[in-house]
């Protein structure tokens, strides 16, 4: 269907006008600072080389001043910018006039209190939620920042995307140019490295998928490389307009909370964009009077895939208000060179060990007062068998932020009657290997897939019975187990 966004947002209301002369991007370094026009397509500062924000004039935009406003949109779901949990809230991220939008219907997540979860985790009743991103179109919360990072190519007129992935911003990617048409999705993946699942999603929609014999640091190397040389645009979260889209994530949070702010946000850590847009989302809406307090914020990394826990826990890398000496990322990065040390976790989405967005987290939790934790991979297992069992299902990366919220509980950090929110970052189906391995029966496949990474058991696994295809058995069998 050639073009259909279009039409889909042909008839829509101006609501929000072109904004170059009020957004902005920004390095992130506060002695640099320089700016540049939305309509450039930069990765990072031309004059320093540090990440971009995408910055607004809220003096001048007069940005709402209460909730309201999004809250009405409801009545108005017939309109694709207000049905979208990502544009709904447009006025709090407007760098794109309202035509040059793209949606297809991101962002229609739902916040969930879960009192099996919160059990496992410790917390008192009502007090753990789970905002599940896995009902996004292809199934994780990329498409909250491809929606953006579309928005932003198609106000520049770009006609070919390029992605580094660890599997769901290249599923991501590849579902908008499908549905969009606008452009050609080019995807570079670690070879074996991404679950079926989400290979599957790629190949299906139709992008051009390139296996780079290496890992994720590997291809985003070598994307950022290849697309600055083609002029391909970059929709990883080193494109400051993709976190932008990522920011609504925190608004639907509070959004479901009657706009309370919750005491702990709880992310699983990778890439980092995540994290980064959550602490700029609340940093702003603190700065445009729309909140008094923002929460705090624990970014939990897999133990296989570390570097945050390593530079923020063990060797005291802080933001610092932009002043830090960041030396000790280049000199960690330098030993794992020198070790041959290379991301290696069960939970495939977070294996990475050099995240593009490592100063803007530095500054969320700053921001945020934050936390990092590490967690094992048996830790992730339990917490998912888990998250499952209480109905949502997510794969491996996402039960990081509920085993991380476990941990924390059992040290004191997040108190048992603090309200939390454990973002679940990908869909139960994206990685069906792992889970089968851990409910299976068979030791064979146990010890493939989870033995080896030194998982050494399944506490709430819940396994298949098998019986002979004869009335007796299945009866017996039912009785005994169901
Ligand atoms: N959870 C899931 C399911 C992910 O796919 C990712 C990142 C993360 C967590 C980490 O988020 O990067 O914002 O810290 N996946 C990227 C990808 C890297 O290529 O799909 P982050």
């Amino acid at each position: 269907m050639p073009g259909s966004a279009r039409p889909f947002l042909r008839n829509c209301e101006l609501a929000v006008a072109a904004r170059t002369d009020v957004a902005f991007q920004q390095c992130i370094a506060p002695a640099c600072g320089a700016t540049f026009s939305v309509d450039e397509v930069l990765t990072s500062c031309p004059s320093c080389g540090n990440l971009l924000d995408v910055t607004y004039d809220w003096d001048r935009l007069r940005p709402p001043t209460s909730f309201e406003v999004f809250e009405r949109k409801w009545m108005r779901r017939s309109d694709p910018l207000a049905y979208s949990g990502v544009w709904r809230f447009h006025e709090l991220f407007p760098f794109a006039p309202r035509e040059s939008v793209v949606t297809i219907g991101e962002g229609q997540t739902l916040l969930s209190v879960s009192d099996g979860v919160g059990g496992f985790v410790g917390m008192k009743p009502g007090r753990l939620h789970l905002q599940y991103e896995g009902l996004n179109p292809s199934g994780s919360f990329k498409d909250n920042g491809m929606s953006a990072a579309f928005t932003h190519a198609r106000m520049i007129g770009a006609k070919r995307a390029a992605c580094a992935s660890t599997g769901n911003t290249s599923a991501s990617l590849a579902v908008y140019c499908a549905v969009t048409r606008l452009m050609r999705g080019i995807i570079f993946i670690g070879s074996g490295k991404i679950s079926y699942g989400k290979l599957s999603q790629a190949l299906d929609y139709g992008a051009l998928t390139i296996q780079i014999a290496g890992d994720f640091d590997d291809a985003m190397a070598r994307v950022k490389e290849v697309s600055g040389k083609l002029g391909i645009y970059l929709v990883n979260s080193v494109n400051p307009f993709r976190l932008e889209g990522q920011k609504s994530i925190m608004f639907r949070v509070l959004e479901s909370l009657g706009w309370e702010v919750p005491d702990w946000i709880v992310v699983p850590g990778g890439n980092l964009g995540n994290s980064s847009a959550f602490g700029k989302a609340f940093a702003e809406l603190r700065k445009i009077g729309l909140i008094d307090r923002v929460p705090r914020l624990a970014v939990i990394n897999a133990a296989g895939a570390d570097t945050l826990y390593e530079l923020y826990h063990k060797r005291g890398l802080r933001w610092e208000g932009g002043r830090a000496d960041l030396s000790p990322a280049c000199h960690y990065y330098d030993e794992l060179d020198r070790d041959k040390k290379r991301a290696d976790t069960i939970a495939s989405a977070i294996e990475i060990n050099r995240p593009v967005n490592l100063n803007k987290c530095l500054r969320a939790l700053e921001v945020c007062d934050g936390v990092v934790r590490e967690v094992t991979e048996q830790e992730i297992l339990d917490a998912k068998a888990q998250v499952g069992a209480g109905g949502f299902g997510c794969e491996p990366a996402s039960a990081a932020s509920v085993a991380g919220a476990k941990q924390l509980v059992a040290e004191g950090v997040i108190g048992r009657d603090e309200r939390v929110v454990c973002i679940l970052t990908g869909h139960q189906l994206k990685d069906p290997t792992a889970t089968v391995a851990y409910h299976t029966t068979d030791q064979k496949l146990f010890n493939e897939v989870l033995g080896s990474r030194g998982v050494s058991r399944a506490s709430f696994a819940n396994r298949s019975v098998s019986v002979g295809n004869r009335l007796d058995e299945i009866v017996q069998a039912i009785e005994l187990y169901g």
